[in-house]
């Protein structure tokens, strides 16, 4: 049964003010509390990227100028998301004119791939090849992307924005428990390529906690893009380094891929969900559309009966999470190489598919499409949000797609590069490393960019600023989104409480939803079962970095408890 909406906004901005400021008086884990800020916030997944963003705030710089620090330190500090040779994806909002872009600086399969280049010549699926190694790297775009941002928005110098990330990595940063325990959970595939190997275990053992971590060649390639921006890249001495490593690993990408990349300013996705404005990534980026479906079908429905953790509001967002990865699988791809339906966010269309949910009970995958089996699902990417007090905002999300990308350094260069051509459908029905199935829409094709789930959002109340969120988690970064969006919105929780709520998840197929181990109450998950659901726990469902703006102008930022993210602000 679909219920009729009666909305519930947010608690008044007085009340979780006392409570924000409560919580951060007795909290002891400062890397988790809400605090607020009048001048800016940044909240990112390293605390150092983070204070290196909030450091340019307070020198006089604007969201986009900090967004650009952050985005080249996260490349030093967080080497398993944070990067120059992924791509991302970034909705963002002009205080003085009230514009909202998205920036799409997705990588491109090189001019020589092959909607076949993955499969044996038998048509099977060759294990690892679109994983791990040269030929899993798309082009990247985070260098283009972040001096888009910059050339359209920045009001510092870029070398001075560049040079920040570049000392660090030159002088080296000790480092923290949270990457200590990721470089060793991750040692033997760092050891896979010899260089890569010399980069992150330079004396032969990834750096533990409190070591120092210097990356001299990182740090001579952050200088040289630094001082001659995107051509060091794309054209100059890194392009050199990079078509060599191609070269010696087998690699598709060129000079001439290399030259021929763009960073593309396209239409943000707008969809009105109650009161609220919400603006998200467009394609390639599938967030956009499947977060709006996801919204708009539970748009009518009554929630104010339930709460996050009520079986009934489970099961509907699950249902409506199923037909939207179901249109996902189907419908979408870069839009340059496929037709894309217009309507996929339209009200008529999007009331028939709410009738496929059924009035009680749990639906079926296999009747709107076909199913496949799972295989291991990393969390990778990392978003960070920044927000300045002239109502500028940044919603960034990049990614080497997989935790240390394809794990293969640039030779003498210092970056990983991505391992995004597993993001493309690389044979219909066979599931990515999400266990995201795709067709026609998003086979390999010669510059084209692979469907992504990144979903970097604003959302403005009344036409002003109210969030600017995204998460990384791949196929469940868009369920994560929506699930902060609703707790926030329909269920009045605090931000804090919104991002750090347990979460579920469903992406059609397979057929199963996902929840956070130990989020949920047994009696919560034996009615789910009861109802007919296949339950599977996971540890997390992504990972919100989020920062809401106050109507009175105050900022809080909130870095999900999931990982050791970091807010801060002035
Ligand atoms: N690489 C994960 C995504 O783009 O969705």
């Amino acid at each position: 049964m679909i219920r009729h909406n009666t909305f519930r906004f947010k608690a008044p901005a007085g009340l979780l003010a006392v409570c924000g400021l409560l919580f951060g008086l007795l909290a002891c884990d400062n890397l988790h509390v809400t605090r607020f800020y009048e001048n800016g916030a940044v909240v990112s997944a390293a605390p150092i990227a983070t204070q290196a963003g909030v450091r340019v705030l307070e020198n006089g710089g604007n969201a986009f100028d900090a967004a650009v620090t952050v985005g080249f330190v996260l490349a030093v500090v967080d080497p398993e998301a944070g990067n120059i040779g992924g791509g991302g994806f970034a909705v963002m909002r002009q205080g003085s004119s009230g514009q909202i872009t998205a920036l799409d600086f997705r990588e491109t399969a090189p001019a020589a791939a092959a909607e076949t280049m993955f499969l044996d010549d038998s048509g099977n699926v060759i294990e690892g090849l679109s994983l791990i190694g040269a030929k899993a790297a798309g082009v990247p775009g985070t260098v283009a992307g972040l001096h888009a941002i910059w050339e359209r928005y920045g009001s510092l110098p870029w070398e001075d924005l560049v040079r920040i990330a570049a000392d660090l990595a030159d002088s080296g940063f000790a480092v923290d428990e949270r990457l200590a325990e990721s470089l060793a959970d991750n040692a033997d595939s760092l050891k896979r390529f010899p260089e890569t190997a010399r980069v992150f275990a330079p004396t032969g053992v990834t750096p533990t906690v409190g070591e120092k971590f210097v990356q001299t060649d990182l740090a001579q390639t952050l200088y040289q893009i630094a001082a001659e921006g995107p051509d060091a890249f794309y054209r100059g001495s890194v392009a050199a380094l990079i078509d060599s490593t191609m070269r010696v690993h087998g690699g598709l990408i060129t000079r001439e891929d290399l030259d021929s990349y763009e960073a593309i300013w396209r239409e943000p996705i707008h969809f009105r969900f109650d009161s609220l404005d919400i603006y998200s990534m467009p394609l390639p980026s599938s967030g956009g559309i499947v977060l709006g479906q996801i919204l708009k079908l539970l748009e009518p429905v009554d929630t104010s009966p339930w709460s996050p953790d009520s079986p009934e509001y489970i099961r509907l967002l699950v249902e409506s999470c199923r037909l939207a990865y179901a249109d996902r699988s189907a419908h979408l791809g870069d839009p340059a190489y496929y037709d894309v339906p217009s309507g996929l966010l339209d009200d008529s269309y999007l009331a028939q598919r709410r009738d496929l949910i059924p009035e009680k009970g749990i639906g079926s995958s296999s009747h709107i499409g076909p199913g496949a089996p799972l295989r291991s699902e990393p969390e990778e990417t990392t978003h960070f949000s920044v927000c300045d007090a002239d109502g500028n905002m940044v919603s960034l999300t990049y990614t080497i797609n997989g935790w240390y990308g394809n794990l293969l350094v640039v030779d003498g260069a210092g970056f990983l590069l991505n391992n995004e051509m597993d993001d493309f459908s690389i044979k219909p029905g066979v599931p990515n490393q999400f266990g995201l199935v795709g067709g026609d829409a998003n086979k390999i094709e010669p510059g084209k960019r692979m469907l992504s789930s990144m979903t970097p959002t604003l959302v403005l109340h009344n036409g002003q600023p109210f969030l600017a969120i995204g998460s990384p988690g791949g196929s469940k970064i868009i369920t994560a989104v929506a699930q902060v969006i609703l707790n926030l919105t329909r269920f009045n929780l605090t931000l804090t409480e919104s991002v750090n709520h347990p979460r579920a998840h469903h992406q059609w197929v397979p057929e199963v939803v996902r929840v956070e181990q130990g989020g949920y109450s047994v009696a919560v998950i034996q009615r789910l079962i009861r109802e007919g659901y296949d339950i599977e726990e996971v540890k997390a469902i992504g990972n919100v970095n989020v920062i809401m703006v106050e109507e009175t102008g105050m900022m809080q930022a909130v870095a999900d408890r999931r990982r050791a993210g970091s807010a801060s602000g002035y």
